[in-house]
């Protein structure tokens, strides 16, 4: 296999993309077949009579700028969870592809894969090494059919980042066999550089990054993939032409200027202090028995008696996450809230 392009499923690289309506603004529209008026109470600024500009510029070349890469190697979806399918719709044919997971992590790469028809081959996390990834495991399970390995990193349930070195050498490794898709939903709260500066010298690396976390817009619905511009111009033929709406653009983009991403980082401070104090209490609390080290917004915590927790929680009006499984068989995640919020936690568990 010469590239990490060939990867993709020869239907995708043959398809011709949908046609959308010519974006002109200087020209009336009357090619869109949209209504020719604004309606009564439309409080946009373009109008929602109208189909908004397709990967709107404003978004993403403000989301260029903010993750440090060029306009060409973003695309803009609705949230990464959009990211996830498009990944599978490009590069694995139903019945035939695989991808690699590494569990515990995030279920929707799992979910995605099988609604595309793509198999699933999970290589777990060490959990006796503190949820490590297991390189060589991955290797070993790597063949022809394998396109994408899904590395959550800070991971989601487990809270620990993957060293930026162990990912540069999967990447390596992989070479032109697999992409290697690096989520880093969380990565505002680890305090560590993105991997996406690597995408240059390493064309099977694929980054997604997500306004739903630290940013506090998970609503507006905008995550970005970040990609070699081969990959991107893939993704913008697989993605619905008008898939982010007006309304995310116009709240959106004007979030993304520095004094918005300055206040981003000032509530990351608040919020990694809180994460430690509910994590102190959290430790003195009985049936409390590990509170894994966490590089995000949760704590992954293990009780003595995790449905008692639930339902108590829930008895104080809170909701937390149920991540049991088998490497974790009595763990439950919990969201780093606000202060009044943490302090219920904590009360209904005394
Ligand atoms: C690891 C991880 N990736 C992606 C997502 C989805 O994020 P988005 O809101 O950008 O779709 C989540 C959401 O919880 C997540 O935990």
């Amino acid at each position: 296999m010469s590239s990490v392009l060939d990867l993709a499923r020869p239907d995708i690289l043959a398809l011709k993309a949908y046609s959308h309506a010519a974006w002109e603004p200087s020209l009336q529209r009357l090619h869109a077949n949209e209504l020719p008026w604004r309606i009564a109470g439309d409080p946009s600024a373009a109008g929602l009579n109208r189909y908004p500009e397709p990967q709107p510029p404003p978004l993403v070349e403000g989301l260029a700028a903010l993750y440090g890469v060029a306009p060409e190697q973003v695309l803009v979806g609705r949230g990464s969870d959009e990211a996830i399918d498009l990944l599978m719709r490009i590069f694995c044919r139903a019945g035939q592809d695989k991808i690699i997971v590494c569990p515990p992590t995030y279920s929707m790469y799992a979910v995605a894969a099988r609604i595309q028809g793509a198999e699933v081959v999970d290589v777990p996390l060490l959990a006796d090494q503190g949820f490590a990834l297991d390189v060589p495991a991955i290797l070993a399970k790597l063949d022809a059919n394998t396109k994408l390995v899904f590395v959550c990193s800070p991971n989601n349930p487990t809270g620990n980042l993957v060293p930026r070195d162990t990912l540069l050498d999967l990447a390596r490794q992989l070479g032109t066999r697999a992409i290697l898709v690096v989520d880093e939903a969380y990565i505002e709260f680890a305090g560590v550089p993105s991997m996406a500066s690597e995408i240059a010298s390493l064309p099977n690396l694929v980054v997604m990054r997500t306004l739903s976390k630290s940013h506090g817009l998970a609503g507006a619905r905008c995550g970005t993939l970040i990609a070699q511009p081969a990959i991107i111009a893939l993704a913008r033929k697989v993605i619905p032409p008008y898939a982010v709406s007006e309304p995310t653009v116009e709240v959106v983009a004007p979030l993304l200027r520095a004094a918005s991403i300055s206040a981003m980082q000032k509530g990351v401070a608040t919020l990694l202090a809180e994460r430690a104090r509910l994590a102190e209490a959290l430790r003195k609390t009985p049936g409390v028995l590990r509170i894994w080290p966490s590089d995000a917004n949760f704590l992954l915590v293990e009780f003595a008696d995790a449905d008692d927790v639930l339902r108590r929680v829930r008895n104080a009006g809170l909701i937390i996450r149920d991540v049991r499984q088998p490497a974790l068989p009595r763990a439950l995640r919990l969201s780093v809230g606000t202060p009044e919020q943490n302090d219920t936690v904590l009360r209904s568990l005394a």
